[in-house]
């Protein structure tokens, strides 16, 4: 018997209102199947001032960052997928991320991670993926599989998911990693 409720917290590194990070993230959350109740956070509804060290001495920690961790903390599991920004993160995840960072190092609680990037381009956000790939781990995450998918309105439309046959492989390789590491039985 596979748990019942398990919660997902499912998102896009970045900002835009049309991010197509937060359309894969949550693609791929509608793909778990299993009894899953789904949190789906807007980086907007984190922003924070620039973090300097100059701030934190004189006002503390901003109480959207301790409400980011408690949200990641109370998961079970996180489906994050990583937009690139001049080879790199995103501001709007950037500043999230040390913030968070200086309130509890391992912000990731140990949660089982599908990590996921998408980029108009061939390159599917590769530095961005490289970069987290060997950071998060450091910040508590436990990576169970990662995917990226290039050329993204090439690759994916909303009916169909992953129209390439072997990277939809990959992608659904990923996915039964998460499953199983939650317990998802179907
Ligand atoms: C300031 C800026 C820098 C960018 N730099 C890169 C880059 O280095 N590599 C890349 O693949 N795409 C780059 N792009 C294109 C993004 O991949 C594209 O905007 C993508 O939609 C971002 O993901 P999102 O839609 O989830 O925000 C850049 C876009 C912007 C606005």
């Amino acid at each position: 018997m596979g748990k019942d409720k398990i919660k997902i917290v499912a998102f896009g590194a970045s900002s835009s209102s049309t991010s197509i990070n937060r359309r894969f993230a949550l693609y791929a959350a509608s793909r778990l199947g299993g009894n899953t109740d789904l949190i789906t956070p807007d980086l907007n509804d984190y922003e924070m001032p620039i973090f300097s060290v100059d701030r934190e001495k004189k006002d503390g920690y901003p109480s959207r960052a301790h409400e980011f961790i408690r949200l990641l903390a109370e998961s079970d599991g996180i489906i994050l997928s990583m937009a690139e920004h001049n080879g790199s993160y995103t501001t709007a995840f950037k500043n999230l991320m040390d913030w968070c960072s200086r309130i509890e190092s391992k912000f990731f609680a140990d949660k089982p991670m599908l990590l996921l990037s998408t980029s108009p381009g061939g390159r599917a956000a590769g530095f961005v993926m490289e970069a987290a790939k060997t950071r998060f781990p450091l910040h508590g995450a436990n990576i169970v599989a990662t995917f990226s998918l290039p050329q993204f309105s090439q690759n994916f439309d909303e009916q169909n998911g992953i129209t390439d046959p072997q990277l939809n492989e990959g992608f659904l390789s990923g996915i039964k990693n998460l499953q199983n590491a939650l317990d998802i039985t179907l």
